[in-house]
């Protein structure tokens, strides 16, 4: 199986995966967990020039390419031998990143979307998640919680990562029309407890049907 799981910058992601992760560990699933981007050599490269380089240019489309190669890379050597072993594979962040990031918060149209989608399914050998959880959280609650230097693409300001959080809700509304799997919109302006709670539901149901 493989999962991702994914939203806004301080939408408590990093709390929620190591909730899922002491699940596994108490549901004895065996899993492994990996980060997009980075967790391979180029990756680890692209991710420092990406999101530590403040002061170097990187216009859209390059933006989009690298985020693009960096999960190539991620997939060739982590992703698909893990699911090829049948383990069951954790993604902090995928696909839908570019997506949001690179597509809806820039303003890009369903066109543009579709097209990014499109690239991605290409360039992921269909490599797609089973399940996605997106984490939704108003910008102005999530950007209280990131209490450390922002990166590159956190020191975006207010108007684009409100357009992060709109465009994450679209996706998961079009999801469909451009992904295999499911993808659910989980409220993560609550408590980190009643958040996994949701996930936790969720994940409860595949597992049971696995064993069936
Ligand atoms: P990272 O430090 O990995 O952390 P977090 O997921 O905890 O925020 O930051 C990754 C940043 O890169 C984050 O701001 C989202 C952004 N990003 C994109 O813009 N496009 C992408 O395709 C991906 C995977 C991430």
């Amino acid at each position: 199986m493989f999962i991702t799981i994914d939203g806004g910058d301080g939408s408590g992601k990093g709390l929620q995966i190591d909730l899922i992760k002491k699940w596994f560990e108490d549901n004895r699933v065996d899993f492994v967990f990996f980060h997009d981007p980075g967790d391979t050599a180029l990756g680890d490269a692209i991710r420092i020039l990406l999101l530590d380089r403040c002061d170097l240019s990187i216009c859209p489309k390059s933006e989009l390419a690298l985020f693009m190669a960096s999960r190539a890379q991620l997939i060739s050597e982590k992703i698909r031998p893990a699911l090829q072993e049948g383990k069951t594979v954790l993604v902090d962040r995928y696909l839908l990143s570019t997506v949001v990031y690179q597509g809806y918060a820039v303003g890009n149209n369903e066109e543009e979307i579709a097209r990014i989608w499109s690239i991605g399914r290409s360039l992921t050998d269909s490599v797609m998640p089973d399940l996605t959880f997106v984490l939704d959280c108003p910008p102005e609650v999530a950007f209280q919680r990131l209490n450390r230097d922002k990166d590159r693409i956190e020191s975006k300001g207010l108007e684009y990562h409100r357009r992060v959080a709109q465009g994450y809700r679209e996706a998961v509304r079009n999801w469909s029309k451009h992904a295999p799997g499911e993808a659910f919109l989980i409220n993560a302006d609550a408590a980190p407890e009643k958040v996994f709670e949701e996930i936790r539901n969720v994940l409860q149901t595949r597992l049971n049907q696995l064993k069936k």
